[in-house]
């Protein structure tokens, strides 16, 4: 039986009827453009071909009954008219803020039964938890007639983890989750929220390398840089990074704390990173995206702190394989997690021998290639 079958008779067991939707979130990966979500800056991800799927059938008043079929076979069970944090049942926790925040928009809204389940590794930087908050949106959506959009749906979910969950992420997952299109990668502007599809060149992979380094202090670093940037914004009196200058940045280098400045500096660079990478990518010009994947690692890696020894060492094995002809990169919030590649068809056999042949040599650890497709989001029509 597939993981779908599986859930569908989860769901039958369970309920004892067939559901009348099975929706689907995607995971992501960003291709480029990392930390600068938060700072109205740019980024470049695409939605992938592992996600969080969901069976449902509508109810007529406020209960939500889920059963999280990969976790355990216990059904949770709360009111829309009692929603509180969870310390016991944390997934349950993504479901509950998710549904809070689509009240503000739907009061009235009725509840549902619901079996969840899903496939994208877990604590990898790969935005599971942006997958099943974009997939309870769209199976509400779906079984209740919403006429929700793909951006609001994004800053619903957002805006669950920010407050309900408690990670200060910013728009990057719930948007690339909702608003991907199949075989392309998306440029999206953080501020204005638009964005602009562009394909991933033909025969060309997109190789997600998960280190398996168990990520830590993720939340805490997290938060720590997303102060320290604003704390740069501040002392420029503007806005957000995303208003500050390279030059204006380095001419005021003396009244600026170090690591704040090379915080800052791995933001502003990047932003104009990731904008290039567009025109790369739409040039079909990897050897111009390989270099600024590159330069987008080290970035992470020396100004911002956030890749680990584990991760530079993929980028660097991968990045000899690959020469001018793609690029790697650390992807996502780092402290652990995947590095992503892009390269042409014929060199990901070379890929995943090199990783196999020296990374758990030097690690101590074994690490997952996965070689994705670029899917479409919840939310996208073509
Ligand atoms: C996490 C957050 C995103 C983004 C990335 C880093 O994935 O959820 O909003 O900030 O880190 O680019």
């Amino acid at each position: 039986m597939t993981r779908l079958q599986t859930l569908i008779s989860t769901f039958e067991n369970t309920f004892n009827t067939a559901p009348e939707a099975v929706c689907h979130g995607p995971g992501r990966v960003n291709l480029i453009g990392d930390h600068t979500d938060y700072n109205d800056g740019f980024v470049l991800p695409a939605a992938i071909n592992f996600g969080t799927d969901i069976a449902a059938n509508p109810r007529e008043d406020r209960t939500v009954r889920v059963i999280a079929s990969d976790i355990s076979k216990e059904m949770e069970s709360f009111s829309l008219d009692n929603i509180e944090f969870n310390e016991q049942v944390m997934w349950v926790n993504y479901v509950a803020g998710t549904l809070q925040c689509l009240m503000a928009h739907y009061p009235d809204l009725k509840g549902a039964d619901m079996v969840v389940s899903g496939n994208v590794p877990q604590g990898a930087g790969l935005s599971s938890s942006a997958s099943f908050e974009i997939a309870i949106l769209r199976t509400f959506a779906k079984l209740h007639g919403l006429p929700l959009d793909g951006v609001t749906a994004a800053l619903i979910g957002q805006k669950a983890e920010n407050e309900f969950v408690g990670c200060n992420c910013g728009i990057m997952d719930q948007l690339i989750s909702a608003m991907g299109k199949e075989d392309n990668a998306m440029l999206l502007d953080c501020r204005s929220l638009s964005f602009e599809h562009a394909p991933v060149p033909a025969n060309v992979s997109v190789v997600i390398i998960n280190s398996n380094v168990k990520r830590g202090l993720v939340d805490s670093e997290y938060n720590t840089r997303r102060e320290q940037c604003e704390a740069v914004a501040k002392h420029f009196d503007k806005p957000a990074l995303r208003d500050v200058s390279l030059a204006e940045l380095e001419a005021d280098k003396a009244n600026i704390d170090s690591v704040l400045f090379r915080r800052a500096r791995h933001v502003i660079t990047e932003n104009d990173r990731t904008v290039a990478a567009l025109d790369a990518l739409k040039a079909n010009d990897l050897k111009t995206m390989g270099e600024l994947m590159v330069q987008s690692h080290m970035s992470l890696k020396d100004d911002f702190e956030v890749t680990t020894s584990e991760m530079d060492y993929l980028v660097e094995i991968i990045a000899d394989v690959v020469g001018d002809k793609g690029g790697v990169r650390m992807t996502g919030g780092g402290f652990g997690g995947c590095v992503v590649a892009l390269a042409p068809d014929e060199l990901v056999d070379g890929i995943k021998a090199t990783i196999e042949e020296l990374y758990q040599a030097k690690t101590g650890l074994i690490a997952d290639v996965y070689v994705c497709a670029a899917k479409d989001g919840a939310f996208f029509e073509a």
